[in-house]
């Protein structure tokens, strides 16, 4: 059996959220993610039948049963995953009743999974149905995106609007949009149920004045989804202040989806 340390999958959740602890988006323990792996490139590093303990999950998540995610641990902080990943984040695969979960690996010293799990798989199972590939959720607190929130209207059609203009490549790598919720309690299933709607439609969900969510095929897709949004909300921030002389012009954007060939919202778009 190989040593689970050198799986691919433990080295990019090391280095993503070493990343994102030094963007600022993670402050103390701020932010979660979770992976969905290949059940038989687990098998390579872990005995699929040693079931260390079993964690309520509080919802039912019978639709991902037997699946296997690896999930920052709640209350961990993000600076310190990469120096021990063992005690900072697990391996669970979910039981055949849909409402527990089996950790596999990680947690060491007793903790478990994220309190957002609930908003996490709900948010894969809302992902999967329109795109089977879909393996990463993350959540994070990216500084100009949270700034936005509290001087621009939370209004997906507005929100989404003002971040195409900001940089020209927002049209083509979130064609779809970012769906916004309003301020609400996190760490329940209530706003699992809210971020996984919003799921079916958006790969990027607002949580209104808390953070973000993204979701994608590989870690780089969701990171460059969240990075991108908080580009554009960093100029947004530099500038919102000051007269705006130039802007990219709704006509300009629709020519930068069409050459892209990017299926975006055209309701987002005036005229
Ligand atoms: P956890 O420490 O439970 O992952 O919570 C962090 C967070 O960002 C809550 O929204
Ligand atoms: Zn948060």
């Amino acid at each position: 059996m190989k040593n689970i340390i050198n799986a691919s999958f433990v080295e990019e959740m090391r280095k993503t959220t070493a990343n994102m602890y030094q963007l600022g988006w993670d402050e103390r323990n701020g932010g979660n993610i979770s992976y969905l792996l290949d059940t038989n490139e687990v098998a390579e590093y872990l005995d699929l039948n040693e079931v260390k303990r079993i964690i309520p999950l509080g919802f039912d998540a019978a639709p991902l049963i037997g699946k296997i995610f690896i999930v920052t641990g709640t209350g961990k902080y993000f600076k310190n995953i990469d120096a021990d990943p063992e005690n900072n984040l697990g391996i669970v695969r979910i039981a055949a009743d849909g409402q527990t979960a089996e950790l596999l690996w990680g947690y060491s010293d007793g903790g478990k999974f994220t309190s957002e799990f609930p908003a996490h798989l709900m948010s894969h199972m809302a992902r999967l149905s329109v795109d089977p590939k879909n393996c990463v959720v993350m959540h994070c607190h990216p500084t100009h995106t949270l700034a936005m929130n509290f001087v621009h209207e939370l209004d997906e059609r507005k929100f989404t609007h003002t971040l195409w203009e900001m940089c020209t490549e927002c049209i083509v790598v979130f064609p779809d949009g970012i769906g916004v919720l309003p301020w609400m309690l996190c760490g329940t299933n209530s706003i699992g149920e809210a971020t996984a709607e919003k799921m079916r439609e958006f790969r990027l969900v607002i949580w209104g004045m808390h953070g973000i969510y993204g979701a994608g095929k590989t870690m780089d897709e969701t990171f460059g989804l969240i990075e991108t949004v908080e580009k554009a909300a960093q100029i947004y921030m530099l500038t919102a202040h000051l007269p705006r002389i130039n802007t990219i012009r709704d006509d300009q954007m629709k020519e930068l989806a069409e050459y892209f060939g990017v299926d975006y919202r055209k309701d987002f778009l005036d005229g």
